[in-house]
């Protein structure tokens, strides 16, 4: 068994005197998965794992599924994604400037991950920080209007590639935005927020409003960037609604603000919170390997 400590007040806890490259036996698994769901956003801090150790404990929360995009999974472990500013011969080793808006996990697909884990590899001296705040607080603290207005209601999710130029801080200034871009340009950066791409991943539609499938309770389950519209609403009013619950949910919530040192693991649960990056000069290395689990269809 281990202990807990509360990092914000409503969400994020660190579990300390851990060493996960050390099998854990079943009391001590069970009081991790219980606190995950109690605090949403777990840390684990001086961590050194081989793959093969981080996947063993990912295997804790569920079944791990690889990135779609599976050029950017580490060489011989399909499982964990490489997240990375960093190039190698002139290429880059992870995805660069990935979820730099407020998401749930893989909301384009049919069952979105579960779990997500970053293991911080290298970091940067500032920036780079992950935010993360609640979606059941979001659901709860909306007026009782706006909560029968949208129960029932389905956003589109689609998947398309997003741009390195804007971050969820909206601080960046145009000089660094144009080294972003200039750092980011094998991957075809361009100048707008989001660049449309050629994918063969249909569209699909989720409840704006989520019964978590372990908790049972209720959240606002929304995509800043791949959520484009609500089902049988026209188009700008659909959009108009999605934002204004995104701002709410950013702006009614605890946000929890994790700034990295190397060797943290830090896992969050999907279907109860957002998440963003945020903005990482790319003079400093910035790597983490990433791990999802396998969810289930939302309602
Ligand atoms: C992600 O949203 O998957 C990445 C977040 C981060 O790099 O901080």
């Amino acid at each position: 068994m281990t202990s807990i400590r509360q990092l914000g007040k409503s969400i994020a806890a660190e579990v300390v005197d851990i060493d996960l490259s050390q099998p854990l036996d079943a009391p001590t698994q069970a009081q991790i998965l219980d606190a995950f769901y109690t605090h949403q956003v777990l840390a684990f801090r001086n961590q050194k794992l081989t793959p093969e150790q981080y996947l063993r404990f990912g295997r804790y929360f569920g079944e791990l599924e690889p990135f779609f995009l599976s050029r950017y999974n580490l060489e011989n472990y399909p499982n964990i994604y490489v997240l990375s500013n960093v190039k190698k011969d002139g290429k880059l080793i992870g995805r660069y400037g990935a979820g730099m808006h407020w998401h749930s996990d893989h909301t384009y697909q049919e069952a979105p991950a579960s779990a997500t884990f970053l293991y911080a590899i290298e970091v940067p001296p500032e920036g780079g920080d992950t935010l993360f705040i609640n979606n059941y607080a979001a659901y709860e603290s909306l007026p009782e209007d706006v909560k029968q207005r949208i129960e029932g209601l389905r956003a589109i999710h689609h998947y398309h590639t997003q741009e390195h130029l804007y971050t969820a801080e909206s601080s960046v200034s145009e000089e660094m935005r144009q080294k972003i871009a200039a750092h980011g340009q094998e991957e075809g950066a361009t100048k707008t927020v989001i660049k449309q791409s050629q994918t063969e991943i249909p569209d699909v539609t989720h409840p704006i409003v989520r019964t978590h499938p372990v908790t049972g309770r209720k959240a606002l389950y929304l995509n800043e960037a791949l959520a484009i519209g609500i089902e049988g609403m026209p188009e700008q009013e659909g959009k108009e609604l999605l934002q204004f619950l995104c701002d709410w949910a950013v702006n009614h919530t605890e946000l929890y603000r994790h700034k990295w040192q190397v060797g943290d693991v830090v896992v969050w649960d999907n279907p109860s919170m957002m998440h963003t990056g945020t903005f990482t000069d790319p003079k400093y290395p910035r790597t983490h390997y990433r791990l999802t689990t396998t969810g289930s269809v939302p309602y």
